[in-house]
């Protein structure tokens, strides 16, 4: 249950005189942007029924009420936790299938509040065994010009979303497989509403073919069953009958569904060899999910423990390295209130710290070496912190908790997070992903499902920049069966051993900026989860050296520059999904930047 901070309860009504927002139970003025939607439609055409909601019994925080409702489903059923979670993935598959889905992976952490377990299931992509470091720069320039490692076959990684759901069943699950895949069959074969983001991402597409007529083929099953050829709008019913079926199977079947002699390698890699790709089928069948150690770090702002994702994922490391530098450097400053440019130049700061380290050092740890224990030493951030000055900003080169040795280092897309808490206390932080929007644009239309194009977060060319304007080491560079570097952040924070809040977002590098604002918003004593979803946020990558607010921030913009930031204004930093543990029940948020809703009983 959360212990309250009451350092800084005062800061939302600061934030609203400084940046003329509404309280948050107002009008509040998220960020519109590609993948931002208006708060004011969802799939149940209101938000208002989930605010400020509590729940006794369990509560699931998606980016799509469908799936906030399949988890809830499963949890009403008898289901724990990760039931409800694998429902919930299932369920997203078919109703953000521009986000995640079958043809993706993911990350999960899981908390058994009953014994203290903690696990971090790794189902991310990995690099198939026909690309080397090399592969991308080898490359012919594509008739239009467009990056194959974004679109087509050779964009796509080895899926690990169905091995990631069957090992977390197998672990943690209680309800049989056919009852947690009953939700999505449902949603696939009845069909669901599409909304204002679901538009936004047809809209992706509709540019993409106009930009790159070559890649109109790639486009084609997606575009004429998923887009509609343009000729979609709100409200409009949206069926998936292949993607019913084979969820039906799955349910059956298990793993067998997917790999082995009776699974689909063949017809996916015959996609994948179609579109230019090297997918092969013994790249499906061989892939092996990894259980991990969470990355725990205890005592942040005294009464918080972390449960982080460690890597292959970048944000465990980089949310740890900001909240030390935050708590260390604070009260130096005089405790500025969040909302203040003292606040926001000390964070941002602190994210430009996070961003090097990031892109100087971090990769697939089974990889290469991945300096983990020096990237989170507390006197190593301090110092780090310390370096920070109040009235100017940081050379780009000295940013870094570990200083020096540089090689030349250089946007929600397709991702969505959610989170479940049930009535025992277990926790599911999960984000998954199929990267861009629609992934590679290819879909295997027999199962219905769209493949990724997570080869685009390794370091495809050295020293360019990715979809995300990321720019990377060699040590991502792509390797056999070699796991992307990513910016997913599942999260949750415990206080005396029991869940207070879990959260993580989409959003590309604004996942870990997103989630991290969120969970400092409910550290420094925000009353509510969805205030803190809902509250403006910054965003601050390192390289390009370029603060970005959303609009609510705008405020801040004159002193942030009298600082030394290089200002812009952002559609929205991430897409939120959390749940908080008050005394009197769990709250759920999803963000309405996505226009999801949660749901609870
Ligand atoms: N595909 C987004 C990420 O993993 O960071």
């Amino acid at each position: 249950m959360r212990h309250v901070t009451p350092i800084l309860i005062i800061h939302l009504v600061l934030v609203a005189i400084l940046t003329g927002c509404t309280t948050p139970t107002g009008g509040h003025s998220a960020g519109t942007g590609a993948t931002h939607a208006s708060d004011a439609t969802n799939e149940s055409g209101s938000l208002a029924a989930d605010r400020q909601v509590r729940y006794a019994n369990g509560a699931v925080a998606a980016d799509s009420k469908p799936a906030s409702e399949a988890g809830v489903e499963i949890l009403k059923a008898g289901g724990n936790a990760v039931d409800a979670a694998i429902a919930t993935a299932l369920t997203l598959s078919v109703t953000r299938p521009y986000s995640c889905g079958i043809g993706g992976g993911g990350f999960m952490i899981i908390f058994v509040e009953e014994t203290g377990e903690s696990r971090a299931l790794d189902y991310r992509e990995t690099c198939p065994m026909r690309v080397g470091p090399d592969f991308y720069a080898k490359l012919p320039a594509t008739a239009s010009g467009y990056d194959p490692s974004l679109y087509g076959g050779r964009a796509v990684g080895i899926p690990g979303q169905l091995p990631g759901m069957i090992a977390a069943h197998e672990a943690f699950g209680t309800l049989p497989l056919e009852t947690l895949v009953a939700p999505a069959v449902r949603a696939a074969r009845d069909g669901f509403a599409v909304d204002a983001n679901y538009l936004g991402a047809v809209e992706k597409v509709r540019s993409l073919r106009k930009a790159h007529p070559d890649l109109r083929p790639t486009c084609r099953w997606v575009w004429d069953n998923l887009c509609r050829r343009g000729v979609i709008e709100l409200g409009d019913v949206i069926r998936q009958p292949e993607l019913a079926e084979y969820l039906e199977r799955f349910g059956r079947e298990g793993i067998a569904a997917w790999s082995g002699p009776d699974g689909i390698a063949a017809l996916l890699t015959g996609v994948d060899r179609a579109f230019d790709g090297v997918l092969l089928p013994g790249d499906i069948d061989d892939y092996e999910v990894v259980w991990r150690d969470p990355l725990v770090v205890e005592e942040i702002f005294d009464d918080y423990d972390a449960l982080l994702m460690p890597p292959p994922s970048s944000g465990g490391i980089a949310i740890a390295q900001v909240l030390a530098m935050m708590e260390h450097r604070l009260p130096s400053a005089g405790d500025p209130l969040p909302g203040t440019p003292a606040y926001s130049h000390l964070m941002t700061e602190a994210m430009r710290h996070a961003f090097a380290d990031r892109a100087r050092h971090l990769a697939d740890a089974d990889f290469v070496d991945v300096p983990v224990d020096r990237l989170l030493d507390r006197a190593m951030i301090e110092r780090a912190a310390d370096r920070i000055d109040f009235d100017d900003v940081l050379e780009s080169d000295s940013c870094g908790v570990i200083e020096g040795d540089s090689p030349d280092v250089l946007r929600d897309e397709g991702t969505s997070h959610f989170s479940v808490i049930d009535s025992n206390g277990m926790t599911v932080a999960c984000t998954q992903t199929i990267n861009g929007t629609f992934g590679s644009m290819l879909a295997v239309p027999e199962i219905g499902v769209i493949l990724n194009n997570e080869m685009n977060d390794f370091t495809t060319i050295p020293g360019e920049s990715n979809l995300f304007g990321l720019k990377q080491s060699d040590r991502n560079l792509p390797e056999p069966g070699k796991r992307p570097l990513s910016s997913m952040s599942p999260t949750i924070l415990l206080q005396n051993g029991r869940t207070s809040v879990t959260a993580g977002a989409s959003g590309g590098p604004r996942i870990i900026t997103g989630t991290l604002q969120v969970l400092l918003a409910v550290i420094h004593g925000e009353e509510t989860a969805r205030a803190a979803v809902e509250a403006s946020r910054l965003h601050h990558q390192w390289k390009p050296d370029i603060l970005r607010l959303e609009a609510g921030l705008l405020g801040l913009r004159p002193e942030l520059e009298a600082t030394g930031h290089v200002v812009e204004e952002t559609g929205g930093v991430g897409v939120v999904q959390a749940i908080v543990v008050h005394e009197n029940g769990l709250e759920p948020a999803s963000d309405p930047r996505k226009g999801g809703a949660a749901a609870g009983w």
